[in-house]
């Protein structure tokens, strides 16, 4: 007999983990530990140490729903691997998280292309400890839910890889990263804020829903938040008179500059990034 719907909630069974696995996630904590000193974001470093995700091994998300809920009301739910766009959304608007459980092999400690728990639990968790961000999260999960009624997925998804996944904040001391996908990866965590290649764009939301992107190699645009009260508040609009208005427009690809984009020049570590006027080079053909 088959269900109509399934939750895809798993257990975790934190007791079953290998001596193995607890060893490749601390190889992994330690190094984005190093990394992430003056990189990561004010917001993600606090939720961090607010979590007490330690370095000893796979944490148990039992404990770390305990911590979570009582400080922004979100728990952890364990599943198996992506699950359906819809099962995800709802999971969302519900403020659970549905976090993978297996870890990667240490033949794969740089590169993984699904997530798995370090990805999930010490990129996204920690962000979900600020209450702002906590409810953009939630908008998001029900935002989705609506785009997949009108049939717009596709530009609400880039919303949230250039935001959730790849997204960097302006401070006053320089860039910072807050998306989950580079505070996971030790390559990107570098590449994002110091490379010369990348574009670093200020963030305007119908110019994120109209870029593509890439799932397979470090990102050629990364879009800068001010703060997260801006995020939110750009987000907070009906999207539906913007994704028939965007509708029209053709797509933006990833490495595309726009004669209106505003740029943010490459950090130097212990430099402090300006703002730059106007695009730096002009590539588009859109
Ligand atoms: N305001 C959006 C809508 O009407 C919902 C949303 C909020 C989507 C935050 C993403 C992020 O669809
Ligand atoms: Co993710």
């Amino acid at each position: 007999m088959s269900e109509a719907r399934t939750d895809y909630a798993i257990k975790q069974d934190w007791s079953a983990y290998s001596e193995e696995e607890h060893a490749i996630w601390r190889l992994l904590f330690e190094r984005q530990q190093r990394l992430l000193a003056g990189r990561a974001c004010r917001e993600y470093l606090d939720g961090l140490e607010g979590l007490g995700v330690a370095a000893g091994g796979i944490p148990d998300f039992r404990r770390l729903s305990d911590i979570l809920d009582r400080a922004t009301g979100w728990r952890i739910v364990a599943v198996p691997g992506l699950v359906p766009d819809d099962v995800f959304f709802a999971y969302l608007a519900a403020r659970r998280f549905p976090s993978t459980c297996f870890i990667r092999r240490r033949d794969q400690l740089d590169y993984l292309q699904e997530p798995d728990v370090f990805h999930d639990i010490y990129g996204h968790v920690p962000m979900l400890m600020n209450p702002v961000f906590a409810d953009y999260m939630q908008a998001y999960g029900e935002g989705g839910l609506k785009a997949l009624r009108l049939g717009h997925l596709a530009h609400l998804a880039r919303l949230y890889w250039y935001t959730v996944e790849f997204g960097l904040i302006a401070t006053p001391e320089g860039l910072r990263i807050y998306g989950s996908g580079i505070l996971s990866s030790a390559g990107e965590s570098v590449y994002c804020l110091e490379d010369p290649h990348p574009h670093r764009l200020r963030f305007d939301l119908r110019r994120v829903m109209r870029t593509q992107y890439h799932i397979d190699r470090y990102q050629e645009t990364y879009f800068v938040i001010d703060d997260f009260g801006q995020l939110f508040a750009a987000t907070r609009p009906d999207f539906a008179p913007i994704y028939h208005e965007i509708a029209i427009l053709p797509d933006i690809p990833a490495e595309a500059v726009l004669p209106e984009d505003r740029g943010y020049a490459a950090s130097r570590p212990g430099i402090r990034a300006r703002k730059k006027e106007g695009p730096r080079v002009s590539t588009a053909r859109v």
